[in-house]
């Protein structure tokens, strides 16, 4: 076993938490988001236990995971670069891969971002909004894994 095994088995590890919160959590802000018509107690409780799973999925699974991945993946750059030089950062599945990392964690940062807002009360997106952006992450996940998969311009 190589570095390099570990270092991606590890890698993929982070990525499947990381998107499992990634896909998990725009369906808490879409039932949040769909509290409007409930009346009082119940909606006041529902958004409650609503917003502390929020909480909860973002900080135990999603934020760490994201660490994580990056960590691992950065750990990946490092031994490619030892093993091929810098070159194959500037190839084009390399250069898809990143646009797809950094999209996604503007993603994240988003959802992050929209946790406090729906925690203050003050978040104007609908249930039918979070319903519509919850695939994303999956479509960039595609971009991403095949990329790395294929190595498209370096085969040829
Ligand atoms: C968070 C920042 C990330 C960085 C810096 C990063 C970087 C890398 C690097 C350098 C490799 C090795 C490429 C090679 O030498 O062939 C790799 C492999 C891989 N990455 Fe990432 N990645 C990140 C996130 C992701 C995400 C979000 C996904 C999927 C949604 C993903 C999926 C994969 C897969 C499937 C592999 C192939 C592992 C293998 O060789 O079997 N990565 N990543």
């Amino acid at each position: 076993m190589t570095a390099y095994d570990l270092a991606r088995g590890l890698h993929i590890l982070a990525v499947i938490a990381w998107m499992a919160g990634l896909l998990f959590l725009p369906r808490l802000y879409a039932y949040d988001a769909e509290q409007g018509g409930k009346s009082e107690p119940l909606k006041s409780e529902m958004q409650a236990l609503l917003r502390a799973w929020q909480t909860r999925l973002l900080r135990i699974i999603v934020n760490p995971a994201m660490i994580l991945a990056w960590g691992f993946g950065l750990w990946l750059i490092h031994i490619d670069v030892s093993a091929r030089g810098w070159a194959f950062l500037a190839e084009p599945w390399m250069i898809a891969k990143l646009a797809g990392v950094f999209l996604l964690s503007g993603w994240h940062g988003f959802l992050a971002a929209e946790r406090r807002r729906i925690a203050a009360g003050t978040s104007t997106k609908s249930g039918r909004f979070w319903r519509m952006t919850n695939e994303i992450p999956f479509l960039l996940a595609i971009v991403m894994v095949l990329s790395v998969t294929t190595e498209w311009a370096l085969r040829g």
